[in-house]
């Protein structure tokens, strides 16, 4: 059985001092939670949301992360530094990060190798654009994302580490993936991840993302493939942020 998870991911919104009040705004909301949670910060904000989430058992997640140990990489922050600051799980490959700052498949597999050297547990986005659902390239393109971010792990890795699905086109769209879109296409990395690695593929958790709200959430998570959801902007709610997690609680199993 895998255990649902529903991570927030904040992009870049809310400072250190606003991330603390909409922690403490969501946690009694979740203190029965069935499901997994985690919360994706702002780098900044990792310090002070590590204080909130002390006695909680919500995850705390960065956003992006650098393959390299150290050097001269200006701007970027290593593995280390993310962890050191209380990060246990991160975003990697983000098609806003593909989109807006040149993230290949390439640089998407080195930052999950080291994210998984590391002890960080990885949340490896895929997804296709708009563009390439309409010319039914959705299957080819999970697919090459897929083999490329998990080519070179071990099955044990890969069954510990988390996908998330989320096509370009439902991203802050308001365009939600149907139920069954979204199962089928999870279903389709389900099936790159069993053919590459076997039986991992039953333990591998895959997530659905692109405007899933507190309204279509347990229609989602009713699905069989769609183990849990990553959040962009009802992550920000603490009433729709919660509801999702307390939504996964019910539909676990
Ligand atoms: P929205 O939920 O705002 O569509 O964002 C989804 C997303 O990109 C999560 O990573």
């Amino acid at each position: 059985m895998r255990i649902k998870f529903i991570a927030g991911n904040w992009k870049m919104n809310r400072t250190p001092a606003e991330a603390a009040a909409l922690i403490d705004a969501i946690l009694p909301l979740i203190k029965d939670a069935q499901c997994d949670a985690a919360m994706c910060v702002p780098a900044v904000d990792l310090h002070a949301a590590r204080e909130r989430l002390r006695s909680s058992k919500v995850m705390l997640g960065a956003q992006n992360m650098h393959w390299a140990d150290q050097g001269a990489y200006t701007g970027e922050l290593s593995a280390a530094m993310i962890k050191e600051a209380g990060a246990s799980c991160v975003i990697l490959g983000h098609s806003e990060r593909r989109q807006y700052f040149a993230e290949t498949d390439e640089t998407v597999s080195k930052k999950t190798k080291a994210a998984l050297a590391w002890g960080l547990l990885p949340i490896v986005c895929v997804g296709e654009s708009r563009e390439e659902r309409l010319s039914g390239q959705t299957a080819p393109v999970v697919t090459r994302q897929t083999r490329a971010a998990l080519d070179g792990l071990s099955s044990g890795q890969v069954s510990g580490l988390v996908i998330a699905y989320e096509p370009v086109w439902a991203i802050g769209t308001g365009l939600v993936a149907t139920d069954e879109q979204a199962n089928e296409t999870i279903g389709v990395i389900r099936g790159v991840i069993r053919d590459m690695f076997s039986g991992a593929a039953d333990s591998t958790r895959i997530l659905y993302g692109g405007s899933m709200n507190a309204s279509n959430a347990a229609g989602l998570l009713s699905q069989p493939e769609i183990d849990g959801g990553l959040i962009g902007g009802a992550s920000l709610k603490a009433a729709d942020f919660a509801a999702i997690v307390n939504a996964a609680g019910v539909s676990r199993g």
